[in-house]
């Protein structure tokens, strides 16, 4: 019995031109390159120019995922982006994106579970897919975290960076078996207990402003590995495969001692973990598509390879998913 699975097509992404090394930041906050590296293996992150949107990034990768699944914009009839950072209020930065792509069938909205916004988003598009009422959807993670920092923190300006990047999903028919490509499983959680510990202190409802991020770092990392651990455990409980299966562990990139202890403590050989927190900072729901993106270029990831992805963050949320690229 053939079974219907969200296949990835292609990547792409877009990091803004202007990048942002710890030696820069520490001419305008105390901190320094040493405590960046050694706290976070972070080295420079791309900043936004004045009047680059969330959009115009999300534009840019998505079109660059297209090219690399040899579709047509027009192909598309299911656009989920996740950001935390949109444009405006509303409408959803995916109309934008939809609308700059020529695309006017389907839908487009956007999702919004901050770090985790991206196996949020490819999560919904597979429910979706597989529901029969789409056929191909662009899955975008997308933030400008610059516009919401304060550059006078330095426990968080240092951390974050902007950035875009893009998986386009078809849905096909697969055999049904473990052999099968696409996405094989996706776990999702939040907490709201823990919403205070990682917040943007202003918003349309509350304070009519766009506010700040706050955060607890210690409070965060230490929840991090935990749920991280407990979330992909589940994920090889749904599928019986185990770590030693793993072609590839493409994480969140928030902190790489975060993403170094999870995969120590899944038992993940570290040469299978993809990183880019080093040059890309965290940039929340983009962080994962970008690193994909990364790894399928320099020609690491490639076509039948099983591919873990995990992420963690603000609300608390935090999901896996499972793919056979
Ligand atoms: O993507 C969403 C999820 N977010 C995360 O996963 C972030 C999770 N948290 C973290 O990654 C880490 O907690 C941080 C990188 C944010 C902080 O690292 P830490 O090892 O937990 O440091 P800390 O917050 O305990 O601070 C240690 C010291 C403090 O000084 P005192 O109180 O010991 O004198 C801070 O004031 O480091 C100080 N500090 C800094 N020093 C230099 C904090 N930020 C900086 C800085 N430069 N940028």
């Amino acid at each position: 019995m053939t079974v219907l699975r969200s296949v990835i097509l292609g990547c792409g992404s877009y990091l803004p031109e202007r990048c942002l090394t710890n030696e820069d930041l520490a001419k305008t906050v105390d901190t320094t390159d040493e405590w960046i590296v050694q706290r976070t293996g972070i080295r420079e992150r791309h900043i936004a120019a004045t009047g680059e949107l969330t959009s115009d990034m999300a534009v840019k990768a998505a079109r660059a995922a297209l090219a690399a699944a040899r579709l047509d914009p027009q192909a598309i009839d299911l656009i989920v982006l996740a950001t935390s950072t949109p444009d405006n209020t509303f409408p959803a930065s995916a109309v934008s994106v939809q609308a700059a792509l020529g695309i006017t069938q389907g839908a487009a909205f956007d999702l919004q579970a901050v770090c985790s916004g991206f196996v949020f988003a490819l999560s919904t598009a597979d429910g979706l897919l597989k529901a029969g009422g789409f056929k191909r959807a662009l899955v975008i993670g997308s933030e400008t975290f610059s516009r919401i920092l304060d550059w006078t923190d330095r426990g968080t300006c240092v951390l974050f960076g902007d950035g875009a990047g893009a998986v386009v999903l078809e849905a096909q028919q697969q055999p049904g078996a473990s052999t099968d490509r696409g996405l094989l499983t996706s776990h999702l959680r939040s907490d709201g207990r823990h919403k205070m510990k990682l917040y943007v202190d202003g918003g349309p409802s509350s304070t009519g402003t766009i506010g700040h991020l706050r955060m607890e770092g210690r409070a965060v990392f230490k929840h991090a590995v935990a749920m991280i651990t407990d979330v992909i455990t589940d994920a090889f409980r749904a599928t019986g495969y185990t770590a030693d299966d793993i072609d590839w562990f493409v994480p969140h990139q928030a902190n790489k001692r975060i993403i170094d202890d999870s995969a120590h403590k899944l038992g993940i050989a570290p040469e299978k973990v993809v990183i880019t927190v080093d040059r890309h900072g965290n940039t929340s729901a983009a962080s994962i598509p970008l690193a994909l993106d990364v790894a399928v270029k320099d020609g690491r990831i490639k076509r039948g390879d099983l591919v873990l992805l995990e992420a963690m963050g603000g609300g608390f949320t935090w999901g896996s998913a499972l793919v056979r690229w």
